[in-house]
């Protein structure tokens, strides 16, 4: 067993440190504030913490486009109140893990900067440039996953260059050798702060075709997509095969610190299970996530297809719910039905998956999504797409710790909330679940338990894996004790075996 194991059957809290908690006078969140929240995340039962962005940023994508790798945005902190951070968490039992962002930077980086004012010097080639078409549109068709074209113009070197996301976040060029050691000093810079791990940020667009190759496009859909990035097949913008070496290197790096990990997030374009296996074989990540479970409809079968889609579950991650997609009791609790049941079905369905868990803050507390009005929208993604796709802000408000408390306890009365809180979600703050046994929250934490405490659960080989109709069945076997679970995932009785499942009923045993 390599010294990375631990993440496998671990459960992480995903920390989306703007929306947790406020520790100075101010409307966002911050280090100081996550570190008095640590109580709550240790009294969980989870064995770490993966810590969203804090690094220096306009911003724009609020983290992911990060202006210096190896400081803390003042907005939040001190290099020094990560260190803190840090001791806390381990001082508690909690491992951490942050967040990589190496595909690209914030136009801000000083790295970019020096960059786009000319072709030559040691940061030229650290980005995608590419000179423009005879005609002067792009080098190609190729679109960024927020709207409109990968590629944006610099008058200074008069080319483009590539961004997958927002104009302001340039990809970058990891295939040339100093752009990726740079990367990799900036990794070694928190492992020798004494980070656990990271979690990689949007691991399948890392490398491209290097020609350069226009995308085909998808086959016509009955209804156009929303969104033009889904008009294309993405076989030449994304998931190239020198993706693998590059996570090779990383780890190798990574594994001069023993114990450390890597959790991938990996995309939601179709092959993700085989890329799942591709990304975590040995010498790869430890393991990855992708949210095309969580994008999709609730049932049996879509469980049991990613259950027996890798051939080694141990390496699946499992992100029911995160800071990119809606909120799971709103996304994914059957028309009609008792969203108390619901969140007992999904924690117990959560806790008995093989691989390692990653619980978004709030999920614990069964919020649903906020409802936010057009005039609050800060995710440029939702201000793109509104009204039919309203993005991610309304899984990312504030957490409620204390009902009846103004703001809900998540900052200052005086300051204004960065995201408005969602009325919805006072009630269920933090002090009043903790202090009621039937809450979602003592749900959460019975849920943890038992897997912490059943080595099957946490560690048991997967077996017998079955969707009969609404029905998911599976087993997880270790050293001659098994726990044989079948989960009802409709709001109506379901025969199965013999014996009837009440609606949203889990039977763990
Ligand atoms: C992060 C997103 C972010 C994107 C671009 C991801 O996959 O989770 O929040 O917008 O990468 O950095």
């Amino acid at each position: 067993m390599t010294e990375s194991a631990w993440l496998r059957g671990a459960a992480l809290y995903q920390l989306y440190p703007l929306s947790f908690r406020s520790g100075g006078g101010q409307g966002w969140g911050d280090l100081p504030g996550a570190i008095a929240g640590l109580d709550h995340v240790a009294a969980l039962g989870v064995d770490g913490v993966w810590l969203c962005p804090v690094y220096p940023s306009p911003w724009a994508d609020f983290g992911y486009d990060v202006a210096d790798h190896r400081a803390v945005d003042p907005r939040m902190g001190t290099l020094a109140d990560f260190d803190r951070f840090l001791a806390a968490a381990h001082a508690r039992g909690l491992k951490v893990l942050v967040d990589l962002v190496c595909g690209h930077t914030s136009d801000r980086h000083p790295w970019f900067d020096a960059s786009r004012r000319s072709r030559s010097g040691p940061y030229a080639d650290f980005y995608v440039w590419a000179d423009a078409a005879p005609d002067g549109t792009p080098p190609n068709n190729w679109l960024s996953v927020f709207g409109g074209a990968a590629w944006t113009w610099e008058p200074r070197r008069r080319q483009y260059y590539l961004h997958h996301f927002l104009s302001s976040q340039p990809a970058l060029n990891l295939l040339d050798d100093a752009c990726f050691q740079a990367v990799l000093d900036n990794a070694r810079f928190w492992l020798n702060r004494g980070v656990d791990g990271f979690r990689i940020d949007a691991v399948d667009f890392f490398a491209h075709d290097p020609a350069l190759r226009p995308n085909p496009a998808a086959p016509p859909a009955d209804e156009p997509p929303l969104k033009p990035f889904g008009r294309q097949i993405h076989v030449h913008d994304m998931l190239h095969p020198s993706i693998r070496p590059l996570l090779e290197r990383l780890r190798a790096e990574v594994d001069r610190f023993p114990g450390r990990v890597l959790l991938g997030e990996l995309s939601s374009q179709p092959g993700a299970a085989a890329r799942i296996a591709a990304y975590t074989a040995p010498g790869g990540l430890d393991a990855a996530y992708t949210l095309s479970l969580a994008k999709g409809a609730f049932t049996a079968e879509a469980f049991a297809a990613a259950l027996t889609g890798v051939d080694d579950p141990g390496a699946i991650a499992w992100s029911f719910s995160n800071h990119d997609v809606e909120r799971a009791v709103s996304r994914w609790c059957p028309p009609g039905a008792d969203p108390a049941a619901f969140n007992r079905l999904l924690a117990a369905l959560f806790c008995a998956l093989p691989g390692t868990l990653c619980l978004y803050q709030g999920e614990e507390l069964a919020l649903p999504q906020a409802v936010l009005g057009r005039e609050h929208l800060r995710d440029p993604f939702g201000i793109t797409y509104w009204p039919e796709f309203p993005g991610r802000d309304g899984s990312r408000t504030p957490i409620p710790w204390v009902a009846g408390a103004a703001n809900a306890g998540f900052c200052a009365a005086g300051a204004e909330p960065w995201l408005p809180l969602d009325p919805a979600h006072g009630p269920l703050a933090v002090d009043r679940q903790a202090a009621d046994p039937g809450s979602p929250l003592a749900v959460w934490r019975a849920a943890l338990a038992r897997r912490n405490t059943t080595p099957a659960l946490r560690h048991g080989a997967l077996r017998g894996v079955e969707a009969a109709g609404a029905v998911l069945a599976f087993e997880r076997v270790t050293e001659g004790t098994g726990v044989r679970v079948c989960f009802n995932l409709s709001n109506a009785p379901a025969r199965y075996q013999g014996r009837t499942l009440a609606p949203l009923e889990a039977v763990v045993a």
